[in-house]
């Protein structure tokens, strides 16, 4: 709510916002009254319990006592007897609150079990994923195919080799499963098949579009992940420069909540920042650049390719302008037999695949001459 504070009051949302955060808050606060309900009941029926259970082996002996069969030290005698029987046979009422947390703890501590034993199974059983490391700089993935978590396939790639040193653009519809590529290339996706061979001992980076920007100091912003001491203050102000950024370079020492403060232009150059420092050998941009205009965007590149010349830069990006900044470019087709066999009726294929929810991409040459253009295949059954 404190991050997306601006659009619901552009959207007006706040009554929508107080119905569902009042729907949800209920339930926590009718949960509240349950447990104080329930926590009445219980102690009033414990509490008299015990405090009856003082005075009943006087209540049953007494008559014996004034009729003088028994003495006072035999009454006393008695009500001890039956409190040192009640309390062994009342386990069950005194520890009732203790054994109640316990069940509820296990409970949780089982279920927390079975979610971590279910989530490992999704990624080792097969068919899986294979992540392997080779000797090759470049980036293979053999027969591959990405699917959603309910089983439905939506990306296949036969054979496809990212060359490092080669700018590589990844381009089609949306939803056609570009970043699950890049989120299976990570090693975070683990629905699907196939095997994806990296680089051994390169180091990858992401950047998605919308940035994690921690709140607290700029440097600690654009050191994330590492810690701000991994780098000196003008790296980070350099860094800043570089990406753009030159006005917060005096900031670096300013604790903001930065992620409400950056536009989302700015974010995006953070993050670049951020790379700058970082010098990753592959580095995937999944429209890390989209909030910028076209030429900063195309002069942010210039500056990545310039210094760090040793960086293999791989995008995501529905722009045409892309085209000409990357070497290489991929591009998500419709995987639809008829659609690539029959030229002529290509007006009814492009019906086709729209009523399926994407489009089919104008097939562009690649930007610079020597590229080319390789195709991802996009499940028909999108
Ligand atoms: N965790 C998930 N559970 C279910 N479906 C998902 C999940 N993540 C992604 N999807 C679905 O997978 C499809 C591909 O998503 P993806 O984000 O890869 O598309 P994309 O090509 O990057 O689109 P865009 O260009 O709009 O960013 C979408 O239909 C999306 O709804
Ligand atoms: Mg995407």
């Amino acid at each position: 709510m404190r991050e997306y504070g601006e659009q619901v009051a552009l959207l007006r949302g706040e009554s929508a916002e107080r119905r569902i955060l009042g729907g949800r808050f209920g339930a926590i606060v009718s949960n509240f009254y349950a447990i104080v309900s329930r926590t009445v009941k219980l102690l009033t029926f414990t509490t008299s319990y015990f405090q009856a259970n003082v005075v009943i082996p006087y209540i049953i002996v007494a008559p014996y006592f004034f009729l003088g069969r028994i003495t006072l030290g035999q009454m006393t005698q008695t009500a001890g007897a039956f409190g040192r029987v009640e309390s062994a046979l009342t386990f069950f009422i005194a520890r009732y609150q203790s054994l109640a947390s316990y069940k509820a703890t296990v409970e949780r501590l089982t279920t927390f079990r079975a979610a971590i034993e279910e989530a490992r199974k999704i990624g080792t059983k097969p068919p899986c994923m294979e992540h392997l490391r080779h000797l090759d700089r470049d980036l293979v993935l053999r027969d591959v195919v990405l699917s959603l978590p309910d089983g439905r396939e939506i990306v296949y790639a036969h054979k496809l080799t990212i060359e490092a040193g080669t700018t590589t653009l990844v381009s089609g519809p949306s939803g056609s499963g570009k970043s699950t590529l890049f989120r299976a290339i990570s090693g975070i996706w683990p629905y699907g098949s196939g095997t994806i061979e990296r680089p051994a001992d390169a180091t990858f980076m992401l950047l998605p579009q919308r940035p994690y920007v921690p709140s607290g100091t700029l440097k600690t912003a654009v050191a994330y992940p590492s810690v701000p001491d991994a780098y000196n203050d003008e790296a980070v102000r350099e860094s800043l420069r570089l990406a753009r950024l030159s006005p917060l370079a005096s900031e670096i020492d300013s604790e903001d909540n930065w992620p409400q403060r950056l536009s989302g232009g700015e974010q995006q150059r953070l993050a670049i920042a951020r790379v700058l420092l970082e010098k990753p050998d592959w580095l995937f941009l999944d429209e890390a650049t989209s909030a910028l205009d076209e030429e900063l965007e195309a002069e942010i590149y210039r500056i990545l390719i310039e210094a760090l010349p040793k960086t293999t830069i791989v995008s995501i990006g529905h722009r045409s302008t892309l085209i000409a900044l990357h070497r290489h470019r991929f591009e998500m087709t419709a995987r639809r037999r008829d659609l690539r066999a029959n030229s002529k009726d290509r007006g009814r294929d492009l019906r086709q695949a729209c009523s399926q929810g994407f489009q089919l991409m104008s097939r562009r040459s690649p930007g610079r001459r020597g590229g080319r253009v390789l195709r991802v295949p996009v499940s028909e059954t999108r």
